[in-house]
């Protein structure tokens, strides 16, 4: 399998390239920079010394008009120019995995949240490559809407009890913390090591876009939602999905830490959320969940594709506080765009992405 990569020297483009480095089974054919065009990888990344990747130049993104015997493209690269971009590689028949948020919204959603307009697209419809709910549809997809970080953890945190019916939707409280590369690498006034350093900053306080992102995903799970004991009694089966999202700067380099605080229909055990949670994860080779009690920890997450939660009950309040966390360019960003390349093309899921956390 033949791969290009657009945005390589940016965080997450240079994560999958760290990810995919020593595989045998794909060649890392074109790596895209205009910034760069005709430097040696190495020379921009000395971490690539030594290897295939290393030996190239980057290419300039125009190239992509015309790109030789390529089987996919990620695209790492800020929201708006994918949406240029994807429909000329679907043309040669390339398949796409973007990170960005350019095929993650309806196009009004997106302009509202993100503050521009996209360009039109009118493609083959774009899945969303959560595996953990779309694996079917990801397997046969030419275009892969990778999703955001903080969407990922927060689904992923709270899919289990939306799926369940046994959570009530209507005012989802998520308090989400980021280490700063899930800024870019591009400088910035907001982001640069004085500013963050020892101290923590909200930010986009109830305005991050991917509110929508969260909502639009667990509200089709309401819809599509498993029968619970008393569905006939559920009135509140077609309750509104609303999250209310607080993020905030942690002065790490990366990393999500996110409480989810749901408030339940009734009353449930501590055995009974536990097991929910194992149950709905078990075959889940990217999602742990802790025993009873025993927090997630960002630390055992960094450098890896895994998401980590724990669940803990507050009897008082009859609410679940779900803590989940997941390496912002792990299974934030490369490490589950590598475990959606797998699945589009029938490798074994965890192929590259077994690695443990670095601390
Ligand atoms: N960082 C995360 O944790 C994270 C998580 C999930 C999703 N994402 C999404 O993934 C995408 C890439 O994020 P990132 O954090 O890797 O970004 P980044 O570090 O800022 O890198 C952006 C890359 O895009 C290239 N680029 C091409 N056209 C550009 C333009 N017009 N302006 C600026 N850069 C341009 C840059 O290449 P040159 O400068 O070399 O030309 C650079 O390699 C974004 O859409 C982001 O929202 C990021």
């Amino acid at each position: 399998m033949r791969i290009a990569m657009f945005g390589a020297t940016g965080y997450g483009g240079t994560e999958a390239m760290r990810l995919l480095c020593e595989r045998t089974d794909v060649e890392v054919a074109w790596l895209g920079s205009d910034r760069l065009a005709g430097c040696p990888v190495a020379e921009a990344l000395p971490q690539f010394a030594g290897t295939a990747m290393g030996e190239l130049r980057f290419s300039p993104q125009q190239e992509a008009r015309e790109l030789s015997q390529v089987d996919v493209a990620l695209l790492a690269l800020p929201h708006g120019e994918a949406r240029m971009l994807v429909p000329t590689l679907l043309q040669q028949g390339i398949r796409v995995i973007d990170f960005s948020g350019d095929f993650r919204l309806p196009d009004d959603v997106y302009a509202a949240w993100y503050g521009s307009e996209l360009g039109a697209y009118d493609g083959p419809s774009p899945v969303y490559g959560l595996p953990e709910v779309y694996r079917e549809a990801i397997v046969g997809a030419q275009l892969v809407a990778n999703p955001g970080c903080y969407a990922t953890c927060a689904e992923l945190a709270l899919l289990p009890l939306v799926e369940s019916g046994l959570a009530l939707t209507d005012r989802l409280m998520i308090d989400a913390k980021s280490g700063v590369s899930g800024a870019g690498k591009k400088p910035s006034s907001g982001t640069h090591f004085v500013e963050v350093q020892e101290s923590v900053r909200a930010y986009k306080v109830g305005a991050h876009q991917h509110t929508p992102e969260i909502e639009q995903v667990l509200a089709a799970t309401v819809r599509r939602r498993r029968p619970c004991a008393n569905d006939e009694m559920d009135a509140t089966a077609d309750a509104p999905v609303q999250v209310l999202l607080t993020t905030q700067l942690l002065p790490v380099k990366r990393g999500i830490y996110l409480t989810a605080y749901v408030p339940l229909k009734e009353e449930m055990s501590a055995e009974t959320l536990q097991s929910l949670y194992e149950e709905r994860y078990r075959e889940e080779p990217f999602v742990r969940i802790n025993p009873y009690g025993a927090s997630a920890e960002m630390r055992h997450v960094i450098g890896t594709n895994l998401c980590e939660i724990s669940v803990h009950l507050d009897r008082r309040t009859q609410t679940a506080l779900i803590v989940a966390t997941i390496d912002n360019l792990g299974k934030g960003a490369a490490g589950q765009a590598i475990q959606n390349l797998n699945v589009m093309f029938g490798r074994s899921e965890t192929l590259g992405l077994s690695m443990l956390p670095w601390m």
